[in-house]
């Protein structure tokens, strides 16, 4: 029977369940979304983030979300009970999350009066550009990892398909006109460089040894393909140490015939999970 070396530092896994995580890719085909859920342009599945968050952090330790959108990060910590702090610039997100969260919270109460699960989710809303504030004003704990998917570029200003379709549904095709919304940066190196100066505040805030896995695309914007995922691991290696990346392949979405009879257009059905980490002050 396998069980928890008392030697790991890192999480509960046992030496099987370690192994299997380590593997560089993985097929994940996020579940319809609820109702609500769906307004929100770019969710991503808690089953999925809730791997990363146990493999990141013990059970009972801090997880943060700078871009916590509709509160996924913080129900994969609900349902591994570590503590989670989201920050979600957009009200109409950040409601979604705090919803989410009282609903299981609810539930719990129902199902597991006395149970054991114990820890505390926060949902903040302001600007992530501001989080050194938020930890002074409400006191808050060194965090175990950070766990995040940035706006993917000023990308969802682009009027491709997906977004004519949802137009036509009535959902959200970008996340708001606001300036401080960094997919509304001004260009694609104005988008990089804030994205950047938003980790550089963070990291203070980082235990020494702290993890960060942030899930990005490259893309294709007007003919150009950008690196995104791959320039943003370039810039954050210059402040954290890179330890890989995990690729989350998409095997049933739709195949778009962008480029059909001229040239190759991907249709990018995979994001990259980098993982950096904190050195030790000693490292
Ligand atoms: C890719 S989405 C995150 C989705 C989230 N993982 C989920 O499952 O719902 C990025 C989010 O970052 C938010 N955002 C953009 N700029 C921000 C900023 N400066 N501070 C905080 N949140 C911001 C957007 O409103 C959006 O909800």
């Amino acid at each position: 029977m396998s069980t928890v070396s008392p030697l790991n530092r890192l999480n509960d896994f046992t030496a099987q369940q370690w192994l299997r995580f380590t593997k560089t890719w993985f097929i994940h085909n996020p579940p319809p979304r609820k109702k609500a859920e769906l307004l929100h342009p770019a969710k991503y599945p808690e089953k999925m983030i809730e791997e990363f968050v146990r493999f990141f952090s013990k059970e009972g330790g801090i997880v943060f979300d700078p871009f916590l959108g509709t509160g996924s990060t913080l129900v994969a910590c609900h349902n591994s009970n570590r503590n989670g702090i989201g920050i979600e610039l957009q009200e109409k997100y950040a409601k979604i999350a705090r919803e989410r969260i009282q609903l299981l919270e609810s539930q719990l109460k129902l199902d597991e009066e006395g149970g054991k699960l114990k820890a505390k989710q926060l949902v903040l809303r302001g600007n992530s550009a501001e989080v050194g504030k938020f930890w002074q004003e409400y006191n808050l704990p060194l965090i175990d990892a950070v766990i995040t998917s940035p706006p993917y570029g000023p990308m969802l200003n682009k009027k491709g398909l997906v977004a004519k379709e949802r137009e036509e549904s009535g959902l959200d095709t970008k996340y708001s006109d606001d300036e401080t919304d960094l997919g509304n940066a001004s260009g694609y190196d104005d988008f990089l460089q804030k994205l950047m100066d938003i980790f550089i505040q963070i990291k203070p805030l980082i235990k020494d040894g702290g993890h960060l896995i942030i899930i990005l695309q490259n893309y294709m914007d007007k003919g150009e393909y950008k690196m995104l995922a791959w320039d943003f691991a370039r810039d954050m290696s210059k402040e954290f140490q890179l330890r890989g990346e995990k690729v989350w392949c998409q095997d049933n979405k739709t195949l778009y015939p962008y480029g059909y009879r001229y040239s190759f257009v991907p249709n990018v059905h995979h994001h990259y999970c980098l993982i950096f980490k904190k050195r030790k002050e000693q490292e």
